[in-house]
């Protein structure tokens, strides 16, 4: 299969980490989307919505989007939101199959706030307002060809349902 594979879905659903190990078991190259944004800007995530604000981040992540989506045989993993903007949804499928992971907003929420490089998790959040954000973001990720539900799922056990999508 010459396709890449893309893996979209809310933040804390696993894509990163999903991609690395899938990438590594099936010798594919592995791409991140908002590592290509820092690399090409030269600053993270949080510098890019702090400094320059959202929008800067949405232009640079399209134009991440189009330079994925001219490689084949990848598996690159992308930023929760690259759905947003129907013109990446539209780039990212004509070369690529598009596996959503989602979780429960509790899962979710248990993930992201262990962490908090992420600057649209807010300290004040719970797994309530998660819950909306996910509601809102939920017809964006209809374009996926595949949904995969992590919450009760090692990670290993979503490489192999992957795997078995790929066969
Ligand atoms: C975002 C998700 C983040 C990152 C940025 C915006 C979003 O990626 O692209 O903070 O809008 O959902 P992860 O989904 O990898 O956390």
């Amino acid at each position: 299969m010459k396709r890449n594979i893309v893996l979209i879905g809310f933040m804390g659903t696993g894509k990163s980490t999903v991609g690395k190990i899938l990438a590594h078991k099936i010798s594919f190259e592995y791409i991140d989307t908002d590592r290509e944004v820092e690399k090409v800007t030269g600053l993270t995530i949080s510098q890019i919505f702090d400094n320059h604000g959202e929008q800067r981040f949405r232009s640079e992540e399209s134009i991440v989007a189009h330079k994925v989506s001219t490689l084949q045989q990848k598996i690159i993993s992308t930023g929760g939101g690259i759905v947003l903007r129907p013109e990446n949804v539209e780039t990212l499928q004509s070369t690529g199959l598009l596996i959503e992971l989602t979780a429960t907003p509790e899962v979710i929420w248990e993930r992201v706030s262990r962490r908090s490089h992420r600057p649209l998790i807010k300290k004040e959040m719970n797994a309530e307002v998660i819950a909306e954000l996910m509601a809102g973001r939920e017809p964006y990720y209809q374009c996926a060809d595949y949904r995969i539900d992590t919450s009760e799922k090692t990670l290993l056990q979503v490489v192999e349902e992957i795997e078995k999508i790929l066969q």
